[in-house]
C-alpha cells in the first residue's frame, strides 16, 4: 500500500472536511454550503462510502480527501499529504523518528507498536524474562543482535501489555486496532503471551507488527500481528531497515524465510540478508527493494512443493523486475528513474534440514559460496527437473513438461522464452514444435497472449480493491512510451484518486515518458513506482490501442454512473425536504423570487444535468463500446 493509500484508510473523509466547513447530515452523506465558491444553498456533498466529495454547484469538481486539501491549501500533492498526515498523526515515513516526550494525546499507530517493542524488551531484561533470556542466550543470540531487532519477551497475563500501554496514555481502541489486543467473548485479552517477540519494521524501521516465538513448544510458533493499517505481511520484508546498506553496497539481497535465520546472519556480518517470514516471495515484497538492487537471491527451503508454489509466484514477480523503471538516487539525493532492461532473481535451494541460521553458524564463507552459487529461477526449475526425470518413462516426460511449460509461458522475453523452450525440449528429448504447441494452448487456456480484448481489466479489477481502473489506464500509460503520441480522449476529472488525478496530470505535461520520470515530483514517486511496476499481460500494437481506448470509456461510463447516482440523492433530498416541498407550492402559486428562485434554479440545474449525464451514458452503451458492470 502506497503513503497516500494507507493515510487515506486511517482517516474519514468528513472528519477532515468538517475542520473547514460545517457539514450537515443528509442520510448516509453531508452536505455543505461549498467552501470553494459562493453561494447560499449547500450544493457540496461528502460522500462517505465513497470517501468522496462533489460540488454540484459552479465548481462542478470533486475528488478525494487529499484533492480536497490541495484546492482547500493551495498545496501541490506533496504538500497536501503531508498536511493530512501530520494532522491524523500518522507520520510520513521520513518524519517517523519522534522522541518519546513529544507523546501528545493524539498518539498515532506507529507510536503504539513502538512502544509496545520498547515494553517487551524491557521485560527481556528484567526479572520476569529470565526464561526468555536463557533461550535467546541459548541459541547463540549476542548483545547486539537483540539490541539491533529489539527481540523482546510478552508477559504471560493476560493483560500486561493492556494494562502497560494503557496507563501510557493509548485507548483499547487503538490496541485493536494495532492487533496488539484479541476481542474474546468475555472482553478483550492480549493477543502475545509468554513469547519471545520479534519486532516487525518497515522499511523506515517503523514498528509495524510483531512476530512472537512460543518458548515451551505450543503452537503455532509462531503467532503474528494479524492484517492492519500498518501491518501487511505479504508487503513487508523483516529485516529490511537494517539490510538497506549493505542491500546497496553488496547489490544483491538474501532472501530467506525466517526471523532467527535473519538475525543471525546480521550478527555474522551478512547484512544484505532479509526474511519474506515463512510465505512464497510476493511481487509486492521485491516492489520494496527498488532503487537498492535489482539483484534478489533467495534462500528456499529444500522442501519442493513449497518451492515450486514460491517459484511460480516468482516467475510473476520476475516479470515485474524485468522490463520496468527503478528510482536511482542521484546527486544531492535526487532521485531519478531509470528504465532498466533485467532484474535477476536467483534460487539456492539449501541443504537438506538445515535452516540458513545453521549453515551461518557452521561456516559463513560457504554460505556466501552457497548464495553465489544461485541460478536464475527457469534454470534453477530446469536443473531441478532434470535432476528428476526418467527420459524412459513417458508419464515421467510429461510431468516435467507440465511443470515447467508454466513457468516458460511467464516469461517476458520472447527471446529469452524460445531459449528455454528449446532447453526444456533438450533436457526431455521432446520436439520443440510440440512444446510450442503446449505454451501456446497453456497462454489461451490462461487468458495470456490469447485474450481477447476488454477482458483484462475485469480480471485486474478483482484483483485490487483501489481504483482498478484508474491504475490499470495509469500502468499502461506508464509502461508503453508510444501511448505520448496516441490521441487519447483521457481527461484529468476521470480520476477520483488524487495520487493517480495528479500523475496523470504530470504525464500529460511531459513531452516524452522519459521526461515523465525525470521531472515527477517526488511525493508521486511511490505511486509511479507501484504502477511502472504493475504487471500487465503483454499487449500488441493494435491491441494497445484498443485496450487503452476501451478502458478510457469504461471509465467514463463509471464516472457517469457515480455522477448520475449522486445527483439522483440529491435532486430527492430537495424534492423531499420539508422547505422544498413548501417552496414548490408557493413558486407554483406566486411566481418564484429569492431564495426560493435560488433553489428552484438550482434544482433545474441538477435536473437538467441528470438529463445530460444519461444522454452522454445513453450514447456511450448505445455505442455497444461500454460493457455493462
Ligand atoms: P521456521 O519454522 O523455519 O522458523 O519458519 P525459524 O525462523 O527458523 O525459527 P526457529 O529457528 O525454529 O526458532 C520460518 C518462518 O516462517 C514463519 C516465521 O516468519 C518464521 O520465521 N512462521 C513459521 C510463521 O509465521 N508461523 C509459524 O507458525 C511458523
Ligand atoms: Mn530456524
Amino acid at each position: 500500500m502506497s503513503v497516500a493509500q494507507e493515510l487515506k484508510q486511517t482517516i474519514d473523509i468528513a472528519d477532515v472536511i468538517s475542520d473547514y466547513v460545517p457539514l450537515l447530515k443528509s442520510g448516509r452523506n453531508f452536505k455543505a454550503i461549498c467552501p470553494f465558491h459562493q453561494e447560499k444553498t449547500p450544493s457540496f456533498y461528502v460522500f462517505t462510502d465513497r470517501q468522496s466529495w462533489h460540488c454540484f454547484g459552479t465548481c462542478g469538481t470533486g475528488g478525494d480527501v487529499l484533492s480536497f486539501i490541495m484546492k482547500k491549501e493551495g498545496l501541490e500533492f506533496g504538500g497536501a499529504l503531508e498536511l493530512l498526515a501530520t494532522r491524523s498523526g500518522f507520520r510520513l515515513a521520513e518524519k517517523r523518528k519522534a522522541d518519546d516526550k513529544a507523546q501528545s494525546p493524539d498518539k498515532g499507530l506507529f507510536d503504539l507498536l513502538d512502544a509496545a517493542a520498547s515494553y517487551y524488551l524491557a521485560l527481556l531484561n528484567g526479572s520476569s524474562g529470565r526464561k526468555a533470556m536463557e533461550y535467546v542466550e541459548g541459541r547463540g543470540i549476542n548483545s547486539w543482535a537483540m539490541e539491533a531487532f529489539r527481540i523482546g519477551y510478552s508477559p504471560p497475563e493476560w493483560d500486561g501489555a493492556k494494562r502497560h500501554l494503557i496507563a501510557k496514555g493509548f485507548n483499547e481502541d487503538q490496541l485493536l486496532l494495532a492487533g496488539l489486543l484479541v476481542q474474546g467473548e468475555k472482553g478483550v485479552y492480549d493477543r502475545f503471551r509468554d513469547r519471545l517477540m520479534f519486532p516487525i519494521r518497515d522499511r523506515n524501521g517503523a514498528v509495524v507488527g510483531f512476530g512472537a516465538r512460543s518458548l515451551d513448544g505450543s503452537q503455532p510458533k509462531y503467532l503474528n500481528s494479524p492484517q492492519t493499517p500498518l501491518f501487511d505481511k505479504s508487503s513487508i520484508l523483516y529485516g529490511l531497515d537494517l539490510a538497506r546498506d549493505a542491500i546497496r553496497s553488496r547489490g544483491v539481497a538474501v532472501v530467506v524465510e525466517g526471523y532467527m535465520d535473519v538475525v543471525t546472519a546480521h550478527q555474522y556480518g551478512q547484512h544484505n540478508v532479509i526474511a519474506s517470514m515463512g510465505t512464497a516471495v510476493t511481487e509486492k515484497q521485491l516492489s520494496q527493494m527498488k532503487g537498492l538492487t535489482k539483484r534478489v537471491a533467495l534462500a528456499l527451503d529444500p522442501d519442493a512443493a513449497g518451492q515450486m508454489a514460491s517459484l511460480r509466484a516468482i516467475g510473476v514477480a520476475a516479470e515485474s523486475m524485468d522490463k520496468k523503471t527503478l528510482p536511482v538516487p542521484g546527486s544531492k539525493g535526487v532521485i531519478t528513474y531509470k528504465r532498466v532492461t533485467e532484474g535477476e532473481i536467483t534460487v539456492v535451494a539449501l541443504p537438506d534440514g538445515k535452516d540458513p541460521d545453521d549453515l551461518i553458524r557452521e561456516d559463513v564463507t560457504k554460505w556466501e559460496k552457497l548464495i553465489e552459487s544461485g541460478l536464475p529461477v527457469v534454470d534453477f526449475l530446469l536443473a531441478n527437473i532434470a535432476n528428476r526425470v526418467d527420459l524412459t518413462d513417458r508419464r515421467s516426460k510429461h510431468e516435467a513438461v507440465a511443470e515447467a511449460i508454466p513457468f516458460i509461458a511467464e516469461i517476458p522475453s520472447p527471446i529469452s522464452q524460445a531459449h528455454y523452450l528449446q532447453r526444456l525440449a533438450e533436457l526431455v528429448h521432446v520436439d520443440e514444435r510440440e512444446l510450442r504447441d503446449e505454451l501456446r494452448s497453456l497462454s489461451r487456456g490462461r487468458g495470456g497472449a490469447g485474450r481477447t480484448r476488454g477482458e483484462p481489466e475485469v480480471h485486474l479489477e478483482k484483483a485490487r480493491g483501489i481504483a482498478p481502473m484508474e491504475e490499470y489506464i495509469l500502468a499502461l500509460l506508464i509502461q508503453n512510451p508510444k501511448l505520448k503520441s496516441f490521441d487519447l480522449q483521457l481527461k484529468y476529472e476521470y480520476f477520483t484518486v488524487t495520487e493517480n488525478r495528479e500523475t496523470f496530470r504530470a504525464w500529460q505535461m511531459a513531452e516524452t515518458l522519459d521526461e515523465f520520470f525525470i521531472n515527477l515530483e517526488p511525493s508521486l514517486h511511490e505511486n509511479v513506482d507501484r504502477l511502472a511496476n504493475r504487471h500487465i499481460p503483454v499487449i500488441g500494437p493494435t491491441d494497445l490501442s484498443k485496450a487503452i481506448n476501451d478502458s478510457i470509456k469504461r471509465m467514463e461510463e463509471r464516472k457517469l454512473r457515480e455522477t448520475k447516482a449522486d445527483l439522483r440523492l440529491l435532486i430527492q433530498d430537495i424534492e423531499n425536504s420539508e422547505g422544498a416541498n413548501y417552496i414548490w407550492k408557493m413558486s407554483a402559486a406566486f411566481g418564484a423570487s429569492g431564495e426560493v428562485s435560488e433553489t428552484l434554479e438550482r434544482l433545474t440545474a441538477l435536473q437538467d444535468k441528470e438529463i445530460e449525464v444519461n444522454n452522454r451514458l445513453m450514447y456511450l452503451l448505445s455505442k455497444g463500446e461500454v460493457l455493462q458492470p
